[in-house]
């Protein structure tokens, strides 16, 4: 078979396991593939192709498994290798394939290879990262890190530093040399032979640096240079993506997501080319960008919603026919959707499933973050101390040590977007720490466990489960979902996100109320309004003449068959 034939993926819905907060089977407080194994016959229940598993190998653990020390073995909190093989071949008896995370941007400073490179400034690992003289009694250049302070660290026995755009234990690989790269590509190509069945490729977007790594831009009281333009979408980027392809990700019938930060349209269609070159699609971060103020997500920016629909039309229609886009809300890097876009409170419930309804009926393969199908909310912070990750507690030490912010305003604004929203454990039933472990949990639950769960929601067809159900069978079932064209409808309605989607065969109409209160929208003549596929109310939206009125949250989706 051809394998640029099959683009299965283009009608699956992926759903991503973050494993230490997944399930535990052990009762050492932290999630495992044991557990997770044990959960296949829900995730069978709720419709789902593919699973992402967010890193499950050896790790020095300063980024939860994506600092990896060892590409080839599994982590033994989340079990062996057995476990792992017994998971791939039980979920492809039920029809469910798996994609791993490739952290192959950076390893961790624990790994062999780095390891070896700072030990021996003659070994062949040592061109491997980026090691650099100092200048001026300083850092090579001003990069700032992801995770704050600056991109480089010392190293007092070769008196070089070494880069890392993320943690420290995060050491940066240097895809300019092909060794390296065989390595990646050798290593990818033992997962394979496994049989799993592709990959979601972290950072991607990062793994070309401009040569000579010169200074980046530093805005008037920044502290440090940004990387961007040096090393997000570098020069060599796509020779890279595309040797990749030939040499190892073509000859298999799999399906590769880049994580691709700060890719924009035009890239996109390159990294996610129709013709395959390189991968089947990409994580774009345009609406997460919303909330940003003064160049920094820790803000207390409300999204607006025009914006979010102007941003997610554009996605649509600039990359209709020339590549494939994923929809997503939510992974475990952002808070949680109906947290951040949805009303969390009194409209807890239709809001969570409007969100579903509006993203799961546009083009692209949809992600469905762990907890999200049962609308699991951002989590109570109490303090500093109530937060593990360390893009958090880094970010409230540059910040208020720095005297840019005051300190209860940065937890607020910690509390707000900090990825522990994400990370907080699977709630899957109202007994003691929700179902997921019988011991002391790695992370504290969000105490909203005992009315949002699983054991609440499967079954009840009147449930947020049930809702994405309903929205996967739905993209299994009609093909205007995958394949029709997009139109947004009234662009400058703040109250609510409608759109169509059509085929020569086949029409949606999509309307979701974005709103606390009732709001009227404008049908557009010649609307295909002849059957119901879905609506989040018990009743249905009255119309009176060309005027539809939505009650807060309301969700409809019309469908014409032709
Ligand atoms: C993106 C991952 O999604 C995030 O969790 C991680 O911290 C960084 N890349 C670094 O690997």
């Amino acid at each position: 078979m051809n394998m640029k034939d099959s683009q299965w993926w283009k009608k699956a819905v992926v759903y991503q396991i973050y494993p230490r907060s997944f399930c535990d089977s052990n009762n050492d407080g932290i999630g495992d593939i044991p557990g997770i194994i044990s959960k296949l016959d829900y995730l069978k229940d709720l419709g789902v192709d593919v699973i992402w598993l967010s890193p499950v190998y050896v790790s020095s653990g300063d980024d939860n498994g994506y600092d990896v020390s060892d590409y080839r073995a599994i982590a033994p909190e989340f079990g062996t290798m057995n476990d792992f093989d017994e998971l791939l071949l039980e979920a492809h008896s039920l029809g469910i394939r798996i994609i791993m995370d490739l952290v192959v941007n950076h390893s961790s400073d624990e790994h062999e290879w780095f390891v070896r490179s700072k030990m021996d400034k003659s070994s062949r690992y040592r061109d491997f990262y980026f090691w650099r003289d100092g200048k001026n009694n300083g850092p090579p250049n001003n990069w700032g890190s992801v995770f704050s302070g600056p991109a480089w660290e010392y190293d007092t026995g070769s008196g070089q530093y070494y880069l890392h755009l993320f943690s420290k234990k995060q050491p940066d690989l240097n895809w300019e040399n092909k060794d390296l790269r065989d390595e990646v590509y050798d290593m990818m190509r033992w997962w394979l032979d496994k049989g799993v069945d592709g990959f979601r490729m972290d950072v991607i977007s990062f793994i070309s640096k401009v040569p000579g790594l010169p200074d980046g831009p530093a805005p008037q009281g920044a502290l440090y240079g940004d990387f961007g333009p040096l090393s997000v979408n570098g020069p060599r980027i796509h020779e890279f993506l595309k040797e990749m392809n030939r040499e190892v990700l073509s000859k298999y019938d799999i399906m590769t997501v880049g994580e691709t930060a700060g890719v924009t349209l035009d890239e996109a269609k390159a990294y996610a080319c129709a013709d395959l070159s390189e991968l089947s699609m990409v994580f774009h971060f345009e609406h997460n960008g919303l909330v940003v103020e003064n160049g920094t997500k820790w803000s207390d920016k409300r999204i607006d919603l025009c914006e979010l629909k102007r941003i997610m039309a554009k996605w649509q229609n600039g990359l209709a026919g020339k590549a494939w886009n994923s929809l997503y809300w939510e992974n475990h890097d952002q808070p949680r959707s109906v947290s951040r876009y949805g009303n969390d409170g009194e409209y807890w419930e239709k809001s969570a499933k409007t969100l579903a309804v509006c993203l799961h009926m546009m083009q692209g393969t949809p992600y469905i973050y762990q907890g999200q199908e049962i609308g699991m909310t951002n989590t109570v912070f109490n303090g500093l101390d109530d937060f593990l990750d360390i893009e958090s507690i880094n970010a409230y030490y540059e910040f208020t040590e720095n005297n840019l912010v005051p300190e209860d305003v940065m937890l607020r604004r910690l509390s707000k977007e900090g990825r522990d929203n994400a990370r907080t454990p699977m709630q899957w039933d109202d007994s003691g720490n929700a179902g997921f472990t019988g011991g002391e949990p790695w992370i504290k639950l969000n105490p909203n466990y005992k009315s949002i769960n699983v054991r609440k929601q499967r079954g009840d067809i009147n449930s947020i489960f049930s809702t994405y159900q309903a929205m996967i069978r739905l993209r299994h079932e009609l093909d205007v979902i995958t394949n029709g064209s997009f139109t947004l409808l009234d662009p400058d309605n703040n109250k609510n996100f409608s759109y169509i989607r059509e085929t020569d065969r086949e029409k949606l109409l999509v309307v979701c109320s974005f709103s606390d209160e009732n709001s009227t929208f404008d049908l557009p003549d010649d609307v295909p309004k002849d059957r119901i596929l879905y609506c989040n109310y018990e009743s249905e939206p009255f119309i009176s003449g060309s005027e539809l009125s939505l009650k807060p949250w309301e969700s409809v989706v019309y469908y014409t068959g032709l």
